[in-house]
């Protein structure tokens, strides 16, 4: 919203395209100049909250057989936004400053990408 009180554009727009907040636009502008994230890229988003970022990232990722993996974290616990997100996207409440060593390989995007695999393996 903007200060006087009126929504600004950013905000109705993302309102109208079903984004978490209007900093996905900041994003998107990112990605389309340098198209940071492509097809079945590793994110990790450091303060995801709400959650507008872990949107854009993941609609970034192209289809989903192409993979890829998206992980947010915030000190607040965060939803996974339904729109835009797919199962590609997880999100972990956890302060990024005091993460105990053992847990910050378990959070790495490669890590998480690969468990799949890895059930995938010990089922078989
Ligand atoms: C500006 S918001 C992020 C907005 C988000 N990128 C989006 O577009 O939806 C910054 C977030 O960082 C989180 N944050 C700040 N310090 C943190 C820390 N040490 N560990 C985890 N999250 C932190 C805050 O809780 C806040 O939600």
């Amino acid at each position: 919203m903007s200060g006087a009180g009126a929504p600004d554009f950013f905000y109705r727009e993302a309102q109208r395209l079903g984004y978490v907040a209007r900093s996905a636009f900041k994003l998107l502008q990112i990605q389309k100049q340098y198209k940071l994230i492509t097809s079945g890229s590793s994110v990790l988003d450091l303060g995801c909250a709400p959650g507008a970022w872990l949107q854009v990232a993941c609609q970034s990722l192209g289809p989903l057989n192409k993979g890829g993996v998206v992980v947010g974290i915030d000190v607040k616990k965060v939803k996974v936004p339904q729109l835009h997100c797919d199962s590609r996207a997880q999100t972990v409440c956890a302060d990024v400053m005091n993460l105990p060593r053992n847990r910050i390989r378990a959070l790495s995007p490669q890590f998480l990408e690969s468990l799949p695999r890895i059930r995938l393996y010990q089922s078989n």
